[in-house]
């Protein structure tokens, strides 16, 4: 997956970028989650009207690309915001207070997962374990790691590093 700075560019849709990409990786054995990583690296998100233009170069169809975009959480559908915050929702880290923290960030952030700040600042997003569960509850905040994570602890970071 790609770096937060990579994560937040939001690039500008390029039709014969997302042609490339599709091209070069189509060989690989299962070339469209690689396919889908790529965009993301490249463009910070998958955006709505490359789903077809990889649906043509896979021969597959337009709902068939859809239905794994909408499943795997990675593939964010929107340019993300400057700062990126990623709570884990699984198991161990909700035992640990995740509900807790992921209600506080909602409130703070005024924005509910999968959602971005109406300034542009923080995108808010859940993930499925980061192999941190000893200091859960854990999130990352930009790419980087934070163990035994509170809302305060994470707003601070983000305010801290304010684009
Ligand atoms: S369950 Fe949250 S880091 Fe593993």
């Amino acid at each position: 997956m790609d770096g937060p700075a990579a994560a937040a560019s939001g690039a500008a849709f390029d039709a014969g970028a997302v042609i490339e990409i599709a091209e070069r990786l189509q060989g690989l054995e299962g070339p469209l989650l690689p396919i889908l990583h790529a965009l993301m690296d490249r463009f910070g998100h998958v955006d709505e009207r490359a789903i077809p233009v990889i649906a043509e170069v896979l021969n597959l169809s337009r709902a068939e690309v859809h239905g794994v975009v909408s499943f795997y959480h990675d593939f964010r559908r929107m340019p993300a915001g400057r700062h990126v915050v990623r709570q884990c929702r699984a198991e161990a880290c909700q035992a640990m207070g995740g509900e807790a923290l992921a209600a506080d960030l909602e409130r703070q952030l005024g924005v509910s997962f999968g959602g971005t700040t109406a300034d542009g600042r923080v995108t808010l997003e859940a993930v499925y374990c980061l192999g941190n569960c000893a200091l859960s509850p854990a999130a990352l905040v930009d790419g980087e790691l934070v163990g035994r994570a509170d809302a305060d602890g994470i707003l601070a970071r983000v305010a801290g590093g304010a684009r």
